[in-house]
């Protein structure tokens, strides 16, 4: 096979996985992805940290830049804006295609990877950005895009469901199951992202953007965490039938002269314990889209988690693989740069 050089940003709660993965199945994935996936090194902030998982002393560096030069694949497992963003638009210009996880950066820089990579002929793939584990990202953008999708509610923040349903099922205390989640590796470095709704709703805004064929700037999206959930309130959704789940609801409005809008908001919601919604449990996530002509389809699985998360970086990274085994052209068009936006409807 063809040799791809593969440089790997971030060897935290998913980097380290996305690592381990990639030496453990190196074979099968070459045969998948028609391309022998190198590994050239991974860059760190302190190659003496603490690993999740024995990586190769050798490949850790702190030099970012020199390591995406003569990258094929540049996976982005950092987090936050920058230098992810400098360094992303370093990888495209220099002629890789990337993966990211970065749902912060992709909600708020999206439109401008995008648009960099439009410009060199560079794919940006992004599947781990919404929902950890569940393919969404390319049901809404390739699957559904015969479709008019009309509207998706869903939980897309594993911490938050986890921290739920753990005061809902136990009793247990906010604070207490916070520090499980962040121990779990559910939570970003910076929690607040979590439970005060910003990481749902840079998903959402990911989500529906591509489900309305948009950009949805960040801004526009209504947003409202759990951190004023306290016990009593869980007990009193309870006692009347109720769990509390955080939402993300992203739909098409009509108004009274025809038109239409576009709303996405997160917020906390009392869902019936009848409803599927409600047996979410865990950190896992559940996004139920209702299309036109397809109806209502619901996808479900982990939404957060070092090694569910690879899995869904890995495809990315097999995709990215083939498009270059191909000669760049054809699988997985991901750009958003070129469309139009559209009005947003108040909430
Ligand atoms: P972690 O905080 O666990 O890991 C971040 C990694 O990036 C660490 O290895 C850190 O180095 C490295 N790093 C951070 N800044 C720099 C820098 N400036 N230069 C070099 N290396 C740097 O993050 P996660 O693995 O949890 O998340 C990674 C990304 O994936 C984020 O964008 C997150 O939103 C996303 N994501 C996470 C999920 C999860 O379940 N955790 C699920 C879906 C998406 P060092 O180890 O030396 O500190
Ligand atoms: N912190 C995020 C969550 C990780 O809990 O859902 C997955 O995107």
């Amino acid at each position: 096979y063809r040799r791809l050089r593969v440089a790997l940003l971030g060897a935290g709660s998913v980097g380290s996985q996305v690592a381990s993965l990639l030496r453990q199945h190196g074979d099968e994935l070459a045969d998948r992805a028609g391309a022998t996936l190198e590994l050239v090194g991974i860059a760190v902030r302190d190659v003496n940290a603490p690993r999740e998982v024995d990586l190769p002393q050798e490949l850790l560096t702190t030099d970012a830049k020199t390591l995406i030069v003569g990258a094929d694949i540049v996976i982005e497992l950092m987090g936050g804006i920058e230098p992810a963003r400098e360094y992303l638009l370093e990888a495209i210009n220099s002629g890789a295609d990337v993966v990211t996880a970065n749902k912060a950066l992709l909600a708020t820089h999206g439109p401008e990877l995008f648009a960099a990579a439009d410009q060199v002929g560079a794919q940006v793939y992004y599947e781990a950005a919404a929902a950890g584990a569940i393919p969404i990202i390319r049901p809404l953008r390739d699957s559904l895009a015969g479709d008019r999708v009309q509207r998706i509610m869903g939980i897309v923040n594993g911490t938050t469901n986890y921290i739920l349903d753990r005061m809902d099922k136990e009793g247990a205390e906010f604070a207490d199951v916070l520090a499980d989640a962040q121990a779990l590796g559910y939570a970003e470095a910076d929690p607040t992202a979590d439970v005060e709704g910003y990481d749902a709703a840079q998903k959402a805004a990911i989500l529906a953007s591509l489900a309305f064929h948009t950009t949805i700037p960040l801004e526009s999206v209504h947003r409202e965490g759990i951190t004023q959930i306290d016990k009593s309130m869980m007990d009193a959704a309870r006692k009347a039938g109720y769990v509390i789940k955080l939402l993300a609801v992203c739909e098409r409005l009509n108004d009274d002269a025809g038109g239409e809008s576009i709303s996405v908001r997160v917020y906390p919601a009392l869902v019936d314990r009848e409803h599927p919604l409600a047996s979410v449990h865990g950190a896992n996530n559940a996004v139920f889209v209702q299309a036109e002509a397809a109806g209502n389809l619901m996808f479900y699985g982990a939404g957060a988690g070092g090694v569910q998360t690879a899995s869904a970086v890995l495809g990315d990274v097999v995709s990215a693989a083939r498009r270059h085994i191909a000669g760049g052209v054809g699988v997985g068009e991901s750009t958003l740069a070129n469309l139009p936006i559209v009005p947003i409807g108040h909430v």
